[in-house]
């Protein structure tokens, strides 16, 4: 098939490389000229692993290009998705120019095309977006009905740091449809994935999305105020009480006498809140929309008013450890979880500012996020940013793990006898050889 996808960010570049992977002539749309110039050279403007490999590929294969303006567009395209941003205002609510301006573009676009088109939605909206806010922009820009171009929408559930994985190993995909042609042109497009196929209308596409970041969100902030309850309560571990609550048989059930371990078991972890460019905006969007709809929406306003105090949380466990004022901190991650250079309302923000002016020194690595990180923190006289960090451990009294990158596990080969260690991410056993090991969630008292 001929797709256009436009924005070549996070969600569209994945989507249109994976896509072309699959024998599509793909398109990928962006204004930004020095991103469609670097992408065509080869040089994706974000970390993901596997994304070089995949981006020569598919340049190497020239099925794939990136272009500036659907305007220059060079094959006849029967689908156009649509993966740009939907960030939140201050508020929390949705923005969505960049879904209008999109619209408009594509509905100009399809007023001068004959052939019938299929316009679907990648980005995450809330529902109705499609099939009332999108469709009433295209059919007044391009004088055209539904039925003349189609609709749809069809969310993504990319994880950061395995989004290209996720792409072409779907635990399910989710098809959102207005008019037939779609439906069949979506069901065509992945006919080759051997995976389960919802197929709704699409506003029920929409709150499939929003239902599952918040059921994830949710799950997470309620293992974090029980942790924060275990630690008040002392001599209780976190992962003891969930490792209880795990063999229940609804959440873990057996198969021939073994049980399924479910990956949610594995996923949800207690520590110092989630972060990253979909949980938080997604609960605030969706809190703010049924609020607007007359509801009160609290479970969607507790998860966020816990998961805003669970850095804090983290804090309050620091200051017990004497003098911190006068202890250095290496600080080992910045990105809101490994595997990623992205650092949107990472848990390390509000952490490193509310430690800076309580510590002597803070030394802040990770592998791929620094350079990101200064755009939001700059360095500054009480905290640096250091590449090897490996040299500043005999210099730190204290070190704090905001995130699970394979190499922090190196600090195991270090004398840690007289060092601090915080771990909210339970990446290293809390029995390692340490003067004392503090997380959220486990407090044991004598
Ligand atoms: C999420 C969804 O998982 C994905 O399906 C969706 O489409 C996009 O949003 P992502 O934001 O990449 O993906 O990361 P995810 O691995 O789900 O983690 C989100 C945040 O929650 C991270 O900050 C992570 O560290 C944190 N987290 C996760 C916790 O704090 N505790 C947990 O128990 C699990």
């Amino acid at each position: 098939m001929n797709i256009a996808i436009i924005g070549s960010g996070y969600v569209g570049l994945i989507t249109g490389l994976c896509l072309s992977k699959q024998n599509n002539i793909v398109r990928c749309i962006d204004l930004n000229t020095q991103i469609v110039e670097n992408i065509n050279n080869g040089i994706p403007h974000f970390f993901e692993e596997g994304l070089n490999e995949l981006l020569a590929d598919e340049l190497e294969a020239k099925r794939f290009k990136a272009l500036s303006s659907l305007e220059n567009i060079d094959i006849e395209i029967e689908l156009i998705i649509i993966a740009v941003g939907t960030p939140s205002d201050n508020s929390g609510d949705i923005d969505l120019s960049y879904i209008e301006e999109a619209s408009k573009n594509i509905g100009k676009f399809i007023k001068k095309n004959k052939h019938h088109i299929s316009i679907v939605i990648k980005s995450t909206v809330l529902p109705t977006t499609t099939d009332l806010f999108v469709r009433q922009i295209l059919e007044d820009e391009s004088s055209k009905k539904l039925g003349d171009f189609g609709l749809g929408m069809n969310p993504e559930f990319l994880r950061e740091g395995s989004a290209i994985k996720d792409f072409l190993y779907p635990d399910r995909v989710v098809i959102g449809w207005e008019d037939k042609k779609t439906k069949e042109r979506l069901e065509k497009l992945y006919s080759p994935w051997d995976c389960e196929k919802i197929i709704v209308n699409s506003r029920t596409a929409e709150l499939i999305k929003y239902t599952n970041n918040c059921f994830l969100a949710l799950q997470i902030s309620a293992s974090n105020e029980f942790a924060n309850l275990a630690y008040k309560i002392g001599n209780i571990d976190i992962e003891d009480v969930m490792s209880g609550l795990n063999l229940d048989k609804r959440w873990n059930p057996k198969k021939n006498g073994k049980r399924l371990n479910p990956g949610i078991l594995n996923y949800l972890k207690s520590g110092c809140g989630f972060g990253g460019s979909c949980f938080p905006k997604d609960v605030k969007a969706i809190r703010n929309y049924g609020i607007k709809k007359g509801l009160k929406m609290e479970m969607a306003r507790s998860i966020i008013n816990i998961n805003n105090r669970q850095p804090a949380e983290l804090v309050k466990i620091m200051e017990e450890i004497d003098n911190l004022e006068k202890l250095s901190i290496l600080i080992l991650g910045l990105s809101f979880k490994e595997n990623t250079d992205d650092i949107r309302e990472s848990p390390a923000i509000q952490i490193i500012k509310q430690l800076r002016n309580k510590v002597k020194k803070i030394f802040a690595h990770d592998p791929m996020a620094i350079e990101n990180f200064t755009l939001v923190i700059p360095p500054q006289k009480k905290l640096e940013y250091v590449k090897n960090w490996e040299n500043f451990v005999t210099r730190s009294d204290v070190i704090l793990v905001l995130n699970g990158w394979k190499n922090f596990k190196k600090l195991e080969n270090f004398d840690l006898r007289k060092k601090y260690l915080i771990d909210p991410r339970r990446v290293f056993n809390k029995s390692i050889n340490v003067k004392k090991y503090l997380t959220i969630g486990l407090n044991n008292k004598s």
